[in-house]
């Protein structure tokens, strides 16, 4: 039984429509989904990506990792169960801005596979889009911009993903960016060609 079951609790239809949002938007509204190590580029891809797309008069906002947890997500650390509800969170905010018209950016490491399902479900399939920014772990581990992996090295951090505790690579990603190879700017364009199609408005239901 849900939390909420048995407590008199009833959805209230909105007389406005998703499609009613978007189409005052000019654009379909979806979540692109960065998934990636520490250090692998997500931030620093999706804030560009951001930048694009609003130079584009698309409505775009970023929902960044590091930056919920300053917020809605405080209270959360980075046990397995704590990860899942930081990645709940997320995709359920994210689903409230895909209905609201606009395009939702979140980058989150989300190291497990059944955790990006459950986001993904939770959005719906039709408007997600998950992008695995790829690096291997000691690439990221000598860029190390916050000096986060020689801290986890020294026992420092506990569960830090990659050193002692899994990143689940992604099965079926609908982009991969492999930053070992890719500089921001093609990361950035290859999104952008991707996303240019989905992103046009023609008012039907996904
Ligand atoms: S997630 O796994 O729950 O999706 P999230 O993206 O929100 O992680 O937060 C990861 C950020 O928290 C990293 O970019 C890093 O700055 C910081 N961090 C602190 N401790 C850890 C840890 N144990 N594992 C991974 N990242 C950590």
């Amino acid at each position: 039984m849900n939390a909420h079951e048995g407590k008199n609790i009833v959805w209230h239809h909105s007389a406005i429509s998703k499609l009613d949002r978007q189409r005052s938007h000019g654009h379909n509204s979806l979540m692109v989904w960065f998934t990636g190590l520490s250090g692998s580029g997500k931030s620093t891809i999706a804030n560009a990506l951001q930048y694009q797309l609003h130079q584009r008069g698309i409505s775009v906002y970023l929902l960044d990792g590091d930056n919920l947890r300053h917020g809605i997500n405080k209270n959360l650390a980075f046990s397995e169960t704590d990860r899942k509800e930081n990645i709940r969170r997320t995709a359920e905010i994210g689903k409230l801005f895909v209905e609201a018209g606009i395009v939702v950016l979140a980058a989150l490491i989300s190291p497990f596979e059944e955790d990006r399902e459950m986001a993904k479900a939770i959005v719906g399939a039709a408007e997600f889009i998950e992008v695995y920014v790829k690096c291997p772990i000691h690439e990221c581990e000598s860029r190390d911009p916050k000096g986060l992996y020689k801290r986890a090295r020294n026992g420092e951090i506990k569960q830090f993903t990659g050193i002692d505790q899994p990143y689940e690579e992604p099965q079926n990603p609908d982009i991969t960016l492999d930053t070992s190879i890719l500089d921001v700017d093609k990361a950035v364009a290859n999104l952008l060609s991707f996303l240019e199609k989905k992103l046009l408005f023609n008012g039907s239901e996904k």
